[in-house]
């Protein structure tokens, strides 16, 4: 028998990658997806993908009872990933209690009802936010970590140590917090992909939309920084290669071979690339001219964030295979094929193909 895993925002970016890798690694997979930044189309695309319909239940896990019945109908389950959660910075900053009440009921009801079903493992989907303005590099899993600029940051440092009291209180209750950097890029076969609503927030999907035409300049926040042109240094992650890391996670949960009950790592490729690596890469992969200006800098941006990888490769046996070209490449094509349906779905409703 498959050992089963729930995926809370299954159908989001990282989410949809993550079933993809568990489906096709052998997990029998339960979605549950508000469908608040969403939809419901990823399912068919991930069955297109794989072959197989993962279960895919409609719910708002701030709803702390119907939270308790979909658990209790899937207590047979081996863990849970947790990504649903809202995520925009700018909005969270705007909106701090619809992200507190959001991200935070989530999870607690997500705990709740896990642990009252005997579910006794769970992955944190967290974020490099949490570390603030870091004193050295890389950064390791032992840097201090710091209150985030955001509202949205907050919420990945006030879980962790939400979850840092659930595991010290309950002995057997087992945690893996996996701190993403820069997460980018599609897969492969072009089906699923980043999907921002409205105006992205960053960097990658900008760039895309305004290759395609959808935005009309790229705003670089920032050349002034102390990095080698000015412009701020990240860590960008192939979001396949983090959605492998996950399954790692699984595996070393189920096979209890975790050595405290909350275990952090770092997901990143360890290389830093500023701003205009990504600009000038973007353009020698595609062939496409960016149209781009340098602004001024925007509140909350650190210079320079990179991962120290060692403890992800040491005890999950992960490392980052795909290459900033291969990031680049795929989010391209993602983003044109998203457009080519989009344009199609909207001939159709207009009806433009029959006036011909
Ligand atoms: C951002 C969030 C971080 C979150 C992460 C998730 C902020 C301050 N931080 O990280 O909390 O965990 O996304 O993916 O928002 N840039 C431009 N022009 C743009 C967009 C971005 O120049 O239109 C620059 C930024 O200044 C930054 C780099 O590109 O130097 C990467 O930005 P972004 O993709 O937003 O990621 P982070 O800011 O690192």
């Amino acid at each position: 028998m498959k050992d089963k895993i729930i995926v809370t925002g299954g159908c989001g970016y990282i989410g949809s990658h993550t079933v993809i890798e568990l489906l096709e690694s052998d997990f029998e997979v339960v979605i549950l997806d508000d469908l608040s930044n969403s939809s419901e189309a990823t399912i068919s695309r991930i069955k297109k993908i794989t072959g197989i319909s993962p279960i895919f239940i409609e719910i708002d896990l701030k709803d702390a009872r119907a939270t308790h019945k979909v658990f209790s109908d899937h207590k047979d389950a081996k863990g849970v990933i947790h990504f649903a959660a809202y995520k925009a910075v700018g909005e969270s900053v705007q909106e701090p209690i619809k992200y507190y009440k959001n991200n935070l009921f989530s999870l607690l009801n997500t705990l709740e009802a896990q642990v009252y079903n005997g579910i006794e493992n769970f992955i944190f989907s967290s974020s490099a936010t949490v570390y603030g303005m870091p004193n050295t590099l890389p950064i390791t899993e032992n840097n201090k970590t710091q209150r985030p600029f955001s509202t949205y940051g907050n919420t990945k440092k006030i879980a962790e140590e939400i979850l840092e009291d659930y595991t010290r209180s309950n002995k057997v209750f087992s945690v893996i917090s996996l701190r993403y950097f820069n997460p980018i890029g599609a897969h492969s076969s072009g089906e699923i992909g980043e999907l921002p609503n409205g105006i992205p927030n960053n960097l990658m999907p900008y760039i895309t939309q305004t290759a395609a035409g959808i935005r009309e300049k790229l705003m670089v926040y920032g050349n002034d920084y102390p990095t080698k042109d000015g412009t701020p240094i990240r860590d960008y992650i192939h979001v396949v290669d983090l959605a492998k890391a996950h399954v790692l996670a699984v595996k070393r949960l189920l096979n209890k071979e975790q050595e405290m009950a909350l275990e952090i790592f770092n997901l990143g490729t360890g290389v830093g690339y500023s701003v205009m690596d990504v600009i000038k890469t973007f353009e020698t992969v595609t062939g496409v001219k960016l149209n781009y200006e340098v602004t001024s800098r925007r509140d909350g941006d650190v210079p320079e964030l990179y991962a120290s990888i060692n403890l992800a490769k040491e005890k999950l046996g992960w490392s980052a295979k795909k290459a900033l070209d291969d990031m680049i490449n795929s989010s391209w094509i993602w983003e044109q094929n998203f457009q080519n349906e989009t344009n199609v779905i909207s001939k159709s409703l207009s009806g433009s193909d029959s006036l011909k």
